[in-house]
Order: C-alpha cells, then sequence, then structure tokens
C-alpha cells in the first residue's frame, strides 16, 4: 500500500488527535503517503482532503477535538454517496489505496460499506461513550469520565452549601457506562441508566428518603441521557423528599478538553496498529482493547456483538451509597 487516508467520523473524542498523530507517524515512516479526510466520509464524498507529513500532526497529542473535523454524513449511507466516495479515493490525485476510520459504530458501517467496494478500510473506536462492543474501551472515554467528575464535584460544592439535591444528566447515548462509573467516583446517591430498569419511587425517591434518615441533607442523583426527565424529577425529588431540588445537563461540555494520558496512550497504540493492518493489505477490521491487548476484529463480527453492562459495578455503587 502506498497512500493511504485517514478520517475522523461522529462525535468527536478527546484522543482523536493522537490516533491520527500516530497513524500519519507510522505511515510516513513507513514510506507511506496519508491524506487526511476533513469532516469525515462528507470530506471523502466532496474531495475536501489534505496531505500530511509528520511535522502536520505536531502539537495535537495533547490536544481535544479532532484536528481532521468530524460530521455525520447521511448522504454517504446511499450508494449515489458511496460511489462519490470510491471515486474520490481513485482519482489520481489521491490515488489511496486504504483508509483508518476513527469514529463509532455507525462510521464502522461505513467502513465495511467502503471495505466491501475494494478499499479496505480499518476501525478506531473514537468516541466518549464507551459503547463499542467489541472494545473494552474507546478513545476518549477516560477524558470524558474525568470531565463529569470534576464538573459534578464542582456542583457538589453549592449543593452541599444550600443542603439541596441536584439530578445530573450525563451524555453517552444509549449507554450507561459514563453516568455508572462517574457516578461511584462522586458519591452519588443514586444512579439511574437504561441497562439496568430502574423503579424511580424504589431506587431514588426511597433512597434519598432513607439517607435523610441518617442525617444527609444534599444528594447527587446521575441519570444517563438514554433516560432524559432530568426537570421532571428533580421536581418529583423536590415534592416527595422536600429537598430543593435542581437539574443540571453536563451535555457537550462532557466532549471537550485536553486528553488523559489513557486517552493519548490507547489511542497511539490503536493508531500504530491500524496503519500495521493496512500495510499487510488487511482491510475491515476494527483494533480494540481486549484484556489490555489491542488487537483486532472483522467489522461484522465486531457489529455483531452482544453488550453486556456490568451489574457487579451498579451492585456496588447501590450498596455503597447510603
Ligand atoms: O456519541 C457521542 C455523543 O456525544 C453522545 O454521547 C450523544 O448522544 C451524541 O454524541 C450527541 O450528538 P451531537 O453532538 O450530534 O449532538
Amino acid at each position: 500500500m502506498k497512500t493511504i487516508g485517514v478520517l475522523t467520523s461522529g462525535g468527536d473524542a478527546p484522543g482523536m488527535n493522537a490516533a491520527i498523530r500516530a497513524v500519519v507517524r507510522t505511515a510516513c515512516e513507513n514510506g507511506i503517503k496519508v491524506f487526511g479526510i476533513n469532516e469525515g466520509y462528507k470530506g471523502l464524498i466532496e474531495g475536501n482532503l489534505q496531505e500530511l507529513n509528520i511535522r502536520s500532526v505536531s502539537d495535537i497529542i495533547h490536544r481535544g477535538g479532532t484536528m481532521l473535523h468530524s460530521a455525520r454524513c447521511r448522504e454517504f449511507q446511499e450508494e449515489a454517496g458511496m460511489q462519490k466516495a470510491l471515486e474520490t479515493c481513485g482519482n489520481k490525485e489521491y490515488g489511496i489505496e486504504g483508509i483508518v476510520v476513527i469514529g463509532g459504530d455507525g462510521s464502522f458501517r461505513g467502513a465495511r460499506d467502503l471495505s466491501l467496494r475494494g478499499i479496505p478500510c480499518i476501525g478506531i473506536p473514537g468516541t466518549i461513550d464507551n459503547d463499542i462492543v467489541s472494545s473494552d474501551y474507546t478513545i476518549g472515554y477516560d477524558t470524558c469520565l474525568n470531565t463529569v467528575m470534576q464538573m459534578v464535584d464542582r456542583v457538589r460544592d453549592t449543593v452541599e452549601s444550600h443542603s439541596r439535591c441536584i439530578v445530573v444528566e450525563v451524555m453517552g447515548n444509549k449507554c450507561g457506562d459514563l453516568t455508572l462509573n462517574a457516578g461511584i467516583a462522586v458519591g452519588a446517591t443514586a444512579i439511574v441508566i437504561p441497562e439496568i430498569q430502574s423503579d424511580i419511587e424504589k431506587h431514588v425517591i426511597e433512597r434519598i428518603k432513607r439517607t435523610q434518615t441518617t442525617d444527609k441533607k444534599h444528594f447527587i442523583v446521575m441519570v444517563a441521557e438514554g433516560i432524559g426527565g432530568v426537570e421532571e424529577l428533580a421536581r418529583k425529588i423536590e415534592k416527595e423528599c422536600k429537598v430543593e431540588s435542581r437539574a443540571v445537563i453536563l451535555g457537550h461540555v462532557q466532549r471537550g478538553g485536553s486528553p488523559t494520558v489513557r486517552d493519548r496512550v490507547v489511542a497511539s497504540q490503536m493508531g500504530y496498529k491500524a496503519v500495521q493492518l493496512l500495510m499487510q493489505g488487511i482491510g475491515n477490521r476494527v483494533v480494540v482493547q481486549k484484556d489490555d491487548h489491542i488487537i483486532d476484529y472483522d467489522i461484522y463480527e465486531a457489529l455483531s456483538m452482544d453488550r453486556k453492562v456490568n451489574s457487579e459495578l451498579y451492585k456496588i455503587a447501590h450498596e455503597i451509597s447510603i
């Protein structure tokens, strides 16, 4: 393989830049030309590409976001859009023979479709949500977790001062990993995630009432984005538990910030591995972390895996948050 492309797609995540850097440097060190494709699959359709060299990716390892910009592209889901993307790859100016796609499951479906049409692609899991079933870890998750923890720690100061209850909505699409883990880290009284059926009366209201009998006066309730309804829940708690309550939606503040060590290192390992695979002419794979090892799976196989929730962790959270 003489020329490859790299793109970031879907929601950006801290550590994507570290992955791009690893892809570009590994390729350049092995005599492969690299094109950065701007704005994900949209840029591939529109021919919005730039050649990158080892210096183009200097000074980005510590930056959140993605230097290549990102987008969610509907046009690429249609055959016509995909054909335009293939034309860009085949264009004499570029001659792209393989692509590294950094993103989530939706982006991997695109990578699989391109691989099936003759452009080998390698997926790298990049999303704050940690919702890629085939991988124990997704780039951006650790940074996001720490951001959520820091934000809620701040909220705790004011909640404690006013003896209030705060209901925090945590982003994470349909996945409760961020909410559960951050909930433990901030000492939440109650955690509500989509994977585990929660009875609001029993798991939130009664729980707060029980801790009130132990003289607790301020409360943090963490609710996953996939559940929603934080304003209503705050009003219900205020009415039934007689504690002044507020709701906070963290939103996109969670997606920004300088990546943690973990995100930079995993991103570098995954970027390196992706190029190694392409160099062997291997495509239609996704690079994942499994039991602390970086390995790869067939994209189709990866997309059909079943998600398991960490119910043991949920049980611990429940038991010690009293
Ligand atoms: O996938 C990352 C994520 O931030 C999710 O947690 C959230 O549901 C979604 O993206 C928000 O998407 P957008 O930035 O398009 O509003």
